[in-house]
């Protein structure tokens, strides 16, 4: 975060509103949500930067927020204004395979001008996002991407007390303007992907929001971020962790450690309630970068209980009888001479630079025909994944949330929460179970998209029966 540090003191002066999602209604059409992807030019650093050459949702990024109910069938039409093919990909829904996105292995990139209905159901309550799932690296990092709600029964927060922050972090050049010369740069892959340098919250930089003290609220961190692990410390301002990737905890948990990190495509729902002024910050740096503020003012009093999150039914895994599927992660810079097979082919010399491959699960490159492995319907899953390279990665499985049992030799003291994506360090191993009750073509990558593009991309079968 650095280079933007001053400019970002001189902006705390007068911050941008904190800009929250409009209902989504505008362009809703019987009950079918019109979601167009197309290029879009917004300026993302304030004041007299150049405009950046975006590519958008109806025109914004993050797009419209879609909010839905726990159960509802969701209809979406997709239309591609891009001048290259998209699809859009449901991050954490539970979703009818044919439904999930994936172009490539659940169905065909919409080539530009076409479109496509996206029509499923949503079992879970909770905070998702959406975002574009071809060349997602480019995509995504160019704007293709927004939250997707999905309220409880008889939704937990009013809306007032229910806020969405969807996080990125953009690459802005000398003129303040995305950097689109840099993308698809070698060295980003091979490394801890493209990270940015100037961060927005629902697209604003540096946005303020007012609260009310003594109130409770939800606030629903997105990172939407290609490759940035975002360190946060809420505990700070008296959070509380209702919920990770949509899923909700027990019980609200206080976070006695320091820093939280919020990696690639992971969400927190927050439990605050505020007594003064605060700030997230990211606090990697030397000082603590603050990218959203939020002012807080007189409140009813509130000696309202804090609503309660209830359980989604996720089936519990069964470790006495489960399948064990070892993840060796390899290659990146510093990594040694990975050995790496692509397209069936072992890669050397001038292949990586070619190929852009350059990581590896078990030795293959991105998707072969083979699955990783395949599981009967209902069965249990372990995947031990051992982080073999010098990099922290993100790792996504969809379909389907896991419980994570064992991190690096301990077993996971915090209440094995459910998770779509979780990080694993240089040189840990992380074991997580799931039942594999859904059945289809699933994705499991790195959600450093970079990585995932270079690489660290495969997929498992679940059966129909
Ligand atoms: Cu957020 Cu493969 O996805
Ligand atoms: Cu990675």
């Amino acid at each position: 975060m650095n280079p933007d540090r001053r400019d970002f003191l001189r902006w705390t002066l007068g911050a941008a509103a904190f800009a929250t999602f409009p209902p989504y209604a505008a362009a809703q059409d019987a009950g079918v949500i019109q979601l167009t992807a197309g290029p879009s030019e917004h300026t993302l650093y304030p004041e007299g930067a150049a405009p950046s050459s975006l590519w958008t949702y109806n025109g914004m990024s993050p797009g419209p927020e879609i909010r839905v109910a726990k159960g509802d069938r969701v209809r979406v039409r997709l239309t591609n204004n891009l001048e290259e093919p998209t699809s859009v990909h449901w991050h954490g829904i539970r979703i009818d395979n044919a439904m999930d996105g994936v172009a490539g292995l659940t169905q065909e990139p919409v080539p530009p001008g076409e479109s496509f209905d996206y029509d499923f159901v949503v079992p879970d309550a909770g905070t998702f996002w959406y975002h574009a799932h071809n060349k997602s690296w480019n995509q995504v990092a160019r704007g293709l991407y927004g939250p997707l709600i999905v309220d409880e029964a008889e939704p937990a927060f009013d809306r007032d007390h229910d806020l969405t922050l969807v996080i990125d972090d953009w690459r802005l050049g000398n003129d303040g303007a995305l950097d689109l010369a840099s993308f698809g740069s070698l060295m980003d892959w091979s490394h801890g992907g493209r990270m940015g340098n100037w961060l927005t919250v629902n697209g604003r930089s540096l946005p303020a929001s007012k609260l009310k003290a003594g109130e409770a609220y939800r606030l629903r961190l997105i990172c939407a971020a290609n490759a940035r692990v975002f360190e946060l410390d809420p505990a700070r301002f008296g959070a509380k962790v209702l919920a990770y990737d949509g899923q909700p905890l027990p019980e609200p948990v206080t976070l006695d450690y320091s820093p939280f990190l919020l990696g690639p495509a992971q969400r927190v729902d927050l439990l605050v309630v505020p007594q003064e002024d605060f700030a997230l910050e990211e606090i990697s740096g030397n000082e603590p970068f603050a990218f959203a503020s939020f002012k807080v003012e007189k409140g009813s009093g509130g000696d309202e209980a804090v609503p309660r999150l209830a359980a989604n039914a996720i089936p519990e895994p069964d470790l006495s009888n489960a399948q064990t599927v070892r993840l060796e992660m390899t290659g990146g810079a510093m990594g040694g001479f990975a050995e790496i097979v692509y397209k069936g082919r072992r890669l050397q010399g001038e292949d990586f630079q070619s190929t852009g491959q350059v990581w590896a699960f078990n030795g293959v490159a991105n998707l072969a025909d083979e699955p990783l492995f395949r599981a009967r319907r209902g069965e249990t899953v372990v995947i031990e994944t051992v982080n073999d390279t010098a990099w922290v990665h993100a790792m996504h499985t969809h379909g389907h949330h896991f419980r994570i049992v064992e991190r690096s030799g301990a077993t996971a003291d915090d209440g094995r929460p459910w998770r779509d994506t979780f990080l694993i360090g240089p040189q840990q191993t992380t074991k997580i179970a799931f039942v594999a009750d859904n059945p289809g073509k699933w994705l499991l990558h790195c959600h450093m998209l970079e990585h995932a593009a270079a690489g660290m991309n495969t997929w498992f079968e679940v059966a129909d029966s």
